[in-house]
């Protein structure tokens, strides 16, 4: 009751602060409230976040010069878009290929929604990724527009591959924006084609299928695996954390990385992710001057091919068999909460499966989620670029060297020969 009347209580305020004519640092102290309260909000199903949502959006009216783009995979909001959700990742012939996919494909989405389904309930009802990455992109460009001036005002936008804001309607809105500089921001630090690169595919396609040419000039931030500030986040995340464990025990604990695993095919025919994430690994673990002993691990193994190992699992009941009972677990290769450190990550394995083994204590680090010196690592990554007056890395424009997908050709060609005023 209390947020509901603190909800009407907010859009009451914003309406009228947006028939006048706001500043940008206003504005965007409002989007920062904004989000806060939505996410409340959401949770309990009030309407009022919606037309909190569209007040908001009508305040921030001024043309945006440039436009970041945060891509990433996203995640269903409620129960009722876990479907959805699946269906669109198990259609996209850029992340797996299968067998009659236009067939398969919507059968094990249909299979699978109850089963994931009930983890989304045990979390809360639904994921948190939207609402994170609203609050990352508001201090992204709040951060931006007193350090940019030349290049604001700026805007973000959200592009999901899998949910709403989908990419294209992302692309769509930035057009109808006005938005001169775009820039394709992938919210994965470490790339990998079947994520950063399906959703700059998906890029490349909405113009290839309109037959048309942007009326914005594209570039891209691709990867960032040793951002120093993003470094410093880990780092920090990581310190807090082993401070929790009882004092005797600090030194004896097992530090494990973990990210999501890939499909051994997709690594052997040349993806530069696993080289990424241990890039990332190494730089956190000199930032921490190599306090512990840690391991890179991999989780979310599906189906019965043959995945990057080891798994993170079997690694938690190694470890403890050989005495060591003293982890702590690091999402590395995902900057906000999300399933599979929710669900999997503490529920899975800290709980049902340390309990099993036995462990003495097992925590997570926590996500960088609404950390404001990751915000600053946004900003300052996007003002590089755009100094920098470059279209993409010279790493993006290297196909994988056994790439059979001609789309990764022709995205890669989009890209590179954007040109930048
Ligand atoms: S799969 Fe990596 S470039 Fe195509």
């Amino acid at each position: 009751v209390t947020i509901r009347s603190t909800c009407a209580y907010f859009h009451v305020y914003i309406s009228a602060q947006s028939s006048t004519s706001p500043t940008p640092s206003s504005v965007s102290s409002l989007c920062t409230l904004f989000s806060c309260f939505q996410y409340q909000c959401v949770q309990l199903k009030c309407k009022s976040a919606h037309h909190f949502h569209f007040d908001v959006m009508a305040a921030r009216s001024a043309k945006p010069k440039t436009g970041i783009l945060m891509l990433n995979m996203g995640g269903p909001e409620k129960l009722e878009d876990v479907h959805d959700f699946l269906l669109r990742l198990f259609m996209d012939t850029d992340l797996m290929k299968l067998p009659v996919q236009n067939k398969l494909g919507p059968f094990i989405a249909k299979r699978r929604t109850p089963k994931i389904q009930e983890q989304y309930s045990k979390i809360g009802g639904g994921s948190p990724i939207k609402h994170w990455t609203s609050m990352q992109g508001e201090g992204m460009v709040k951060l931006l527009d007193e350090m940019s001036p030349e290049t604001a005002p700026h805007k973000f936008y959200i592009g999901f591959r899998y949910v709403n804001p989908l990419t294209e309607d992302a692309i769509e809105e930035m057009e109808k924006d006005g938005v001169e500089r775009a820039v394709a921001f992938t919210q994965y630090p470490q790339y990998s084609c079947s994520t950063t690169g399906s959703s700059l595919n998906a890029i490349y396609r909405y113009y290839s299928n309109r037959g048309d040419r942007p009326k914005m000039n594209w570039s891209v931030i691709d990867r960032w695996p040793t951002h120093p500030l993003l470094v410093e986040c880990f780092a920090e995340h990581i310190s807090n954390e082993l401070l929790k464990f009882p004092e005797g025990k600090r030194d004896d604990v097992v530090i494990l990385f973990s990210a999501h695993s890939l499909p051994m095919a997709v690594v052997n025919r040349g993806d530069p992710y696993p080289q990424e994430v241990g890039a990332t690994v190494q730089r956190v673990m000199e930032r921490l001057g190599h306090c512990n002993p840690y391991r890179l691990v991999w989780q979310s193994r599906v189906g019965p091919m043959s995945w990057l190992g080891p798994q993170t699992d079997e690694v938690i009941k190694g470890l403890c068999e050989r005495g060591k009972k003293n982890i702590l677990l690091v999402p590395i290769a995902f900057t906000s909460d999300h399933i599979e450190t929710l669900h999997e990550l503490d529920i899975e394995y800290g709980q049902v499966l340390g309990e099993e083994c036995g462990v003495e204590n097992i925590r997570r680090a926590e996500s960088l989620n609404g950390n404001p010196l990751f915000m600053k690592a946004l900003a300052d990554l996007v003002q590089s670029h755009l100094k920098s007056n470059q279209p993409c890395s010279r790493q993006l424009t290297l196909r994988c060297p056994l790439c059979t997908n001609p789309t990764c050709g022709e995205t890669k060609a989009f890209f590179a020969s954007q040109t930048l005023t």
